[in-house]
């Protein structure tokens, strides 16, 4: 059945000005966008995102790169588009994502304390619903 994912294009794809490349392979594969924004979420907002990773060694300097630049939000519809996307997007580790996917030919280990892997996909229907409440208030 059509389902609903939240994608976000994280602070480092849009100052690298890769927000179109990465909006033309989602549109590509077929999805649908129901809503697009730029935002500069809140420190409130990214605890409630991240909540699952709070304790975690990377979790601070998470939130640091997530509020030191716009973020592009996307609601985004598609017949099994949750694992859809995260298949698009590659795995977690950009220095060892296949090639082919969003983060294995864009992003690579840039040296810091949490991976700038580019782009974010809600990894369940659990998640996906929580995820766009927040982002899609
Ligand atoms: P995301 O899919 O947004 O979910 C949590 C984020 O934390 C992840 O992408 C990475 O940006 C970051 N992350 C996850 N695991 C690690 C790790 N082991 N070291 C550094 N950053 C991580």
């Amino acid at each position: 059945a059509t389902e609903e994912t939240l994608v976000l294009v994280k602070p480092d794809g849009v100052a690298r000005g890769l927000t179109g490349a990465i909006l033309a392979r989602i549109e590509a594969k077929g999805y649908s966008l129901v809503d697009i924004g730029l935002v500069e979420p809140d420190r409130d907002t990214l605890e409630q995102h991240y909540a699952e990773h709070e304790g975690k060694p990377f979790y601070e300097p998470l939130l640091e790169f997530m509020m030191s630049g716009p973020s592009v939000a996307i609601r985004l519809a598609g017949n099994r588009v949750i694992e859809g996307f995260r298949s698009l997007a590659g795995t977690t580790d950009p220095t060892t994502a296949a090639p082919g996917t969003i983060r294995g030919d864009y992003g690579r280990d840039w040296g810091l304390k949490v991976q700038q892997n580019l782009v974010h996909g809600s990894d369940s229907a659990e998640s996906a619903a929580r995820e766009l409440d927040i982002w899609f208030p």
